[in-house]
């Protein structure tokens, strides 16, 4: 387990919230009142927004009324919920888990709209076209697009239009960025009778230059899920992926999703000039009220109770706060779950019969002792939320103090840097943004630069401990291998 920074060794007060820190304490209670009564302020790194994290309990309340009155018109039908029965506690894990497909997407109503409606009108026009989708993780994209694609497939049945063949790829599943081409054609129909004896990609583009000879062709909608992995030092793989839907005969319909903010700002202009313009859909992050939201509809499904609402609102208070991020708030309810059980199975052990009352369910202590699991430190979730190249540079920072050096010169690790962009075969930031990415590391408390004319000069230390940043970002796959 990493350290907590303590204020002498991290004083920005961004990344040490002395009530984030007491999540750690042993006194639950004490932390629940003031983690409920008062949301922490931290500035986001991240350039996704979390909306309104600190809106007051009583409009969440009455926004999520729908939900909640559904749930309480059922507390009469509903049975008690039994921690100690292994079943109902499956049942109830189970619409908490991520691989749980929830039955209905709330929150994401207009995003999945936006796209639907994008889609659609491609097909009645029988044109080709791009779009865009970015967003932060856990803001539900993938069970988004899934469901649009679903819809899409309906949609066209409906109207009698050519089917609509669909081909979904996560590219972390591509051994190399260039086969994003090859898993086309081989999942397509039409791919398939393309010409073999040319590379995947031009057989696509000699496939999307010619006329059809049916007017009936059918569209092809291809989602490229995790598109940050097909980055490539020129880009070549996403322009030539994108370029394939102006084609003069494309019937290409390309949605990428990805969860690099900047992507955009970084390729879409080149795109641009190329006359290539996919529309954009953001993800934002959820709010407090769209997490309460999402935890009560998935719940509502089973037939008892087994969170007080009071614990649920604490739980997209926090998770909000941090990042919005839904797999975390779904991860922080079944550690309660996981709290509250291994209680009554100590229980059970020397008072069978008595000591667990009837309205046991998980309570705002046992979300408190599960959100400071979660939530390890304030500095891991700082340096989690921060983007890709700072998140290098932190990297270097610590490879670069692992020893005895206690500071080095900016040049000095902007070399440990351009080491690790070449290795992933990234686009590192010139010197000028990068002594301003330092900066920007600075103000957040995380580097400590030292005063000086020359940028390059500058004496750079960490301010926060090493193993805060290796745990860190051993969580995030990009960095697994840097780290060793
Ligand atoms: N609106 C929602 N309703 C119900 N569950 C949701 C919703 N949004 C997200 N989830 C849950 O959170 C999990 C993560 O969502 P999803 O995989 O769509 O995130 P993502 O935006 O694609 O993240 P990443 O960028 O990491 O790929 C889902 O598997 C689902 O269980
Ligand atoms: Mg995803």
């Amino acid at each position: 387990m990493p350290t907590i920074a303590g204020p002498s060794s991290s004083p920005h007060k961004h990344i040490i919230a002395p009530r984030k820190r007491k999540l750690r304490s042993d006194s639950a209670t004490e932390v629940a009142a003031t983690a409920v009564s008062t949301p922490i302020k931290r500035i986001s790194p991240r350039r996704c927004v979390v909306s309104s994290p600190g809106t007051p309990i009583e409009e969440v309340k009455e926004e999520s009324n729908r939900v909640l009155e559904k749930q309480f018109d059922f507390l009469d039908v509903k049975s008690k919920w039994n921690p100690r029965d292994d079943d109902q506690m499956k049942a109830v894990k189970e619409v908490l888990h991520v691989s749980k497909a929830p039955s209905t997407i709330v929150c994401r109503e207009d995003e999945q709209r936006r796209v639907l409606e994008f889609v659609k009108g491609c097909m009645e026009q029988k044109k080709a076209g791009s779009l865009y989708i970015c967003g932060c993780p856990g803001t539900g994209k993938s069970l988004s697009m899934e469901k649009v694609r679903q819809q899409a497939q309906d949609w066209a049945k409906q109207e009698g239009l050519p089917c609509l063949e669909t081909v979904s790829v996560n590219c972390t599943s591509l051994t190399k960025t260039t086969d994003i081409f090859s898993k086309i054609l081989g999942e397509s129909e039409t791919g398939k009778k393309a010409n073999g004896s040319s590379s995947p990609l031009q057989q696509l583009q000699a496939l999307f230059s010619q006329k059809q000879q049916s007017s009936n062709s059918k569209m092809m909608l291809i989602i490229a899920d995790e598109m940050d992995y097909l980055i490539t030092r020129d880009r070549g793989v996403l322009h030539e992926l994108f370029m394939l839907t102006t084609l003069p005969f494309s019937r290409c319909i390309l949605i990428g999703v990805a969860n690099a903010i900047d992507l955009a700002d970084r390729f879409l202009p080149k795109l641009k000039s190329l006359n290539c313009r996919p529309l954009v859909v953001t993800f934002r992050a959820y709010s407090m009220q769209q997490i309460l939201r999402i935890l009560q509809e998935r719940l509502v499904e089973l037939p008892y109770i087994a969170f007080q609402s009071k614990a649920l609102e604490l739980c997209a208070r926090k998770v909000s706060a941090a990042s919005g991020d839904m797999r975390k708030a779904l991860a922080v309810c079944r550690s309660a779950l996981e709290i509250i059980e291994t209680e009554v199975r100590g229980s059970t052990d020397h008072e069978p019969q008595t000591s667990v009352t009837e309205d046991q369910v998980v309570k705002l202590d046992h979300m408190v002792t599960a959100l400071a699991k979660t939530f390890k430190s304030p500095v891991v979730d700082t340096i989690q939320s921060l983007p890709q190249h700072q998140q290098i540079i932190v990297c270097s920072a610590a490879k670069a103090f692992r020893g005895s050096k206690k500071d080095r010169t900016v040049a000095e690790l902007n070399k440990l840097y351009l080491e690790i962009c070449k290795s992933s075969m990234i686009t590192p930031a010139g010197i000028t943004e990068f002594t301003n990415m330092c900066t920007v590391l600075n103000d957040q408390g995380i580097l400590k630069l030292s005063q000086g004319r020359d940028e390059k000069l500058k004496r750079v230390s960490l301010r926060v401990d090493e193993a805060d940043i290796t745990f860190a970002l051993k969580e995030i796959r990009f960095f697994r291998n840097c780290l060793l």
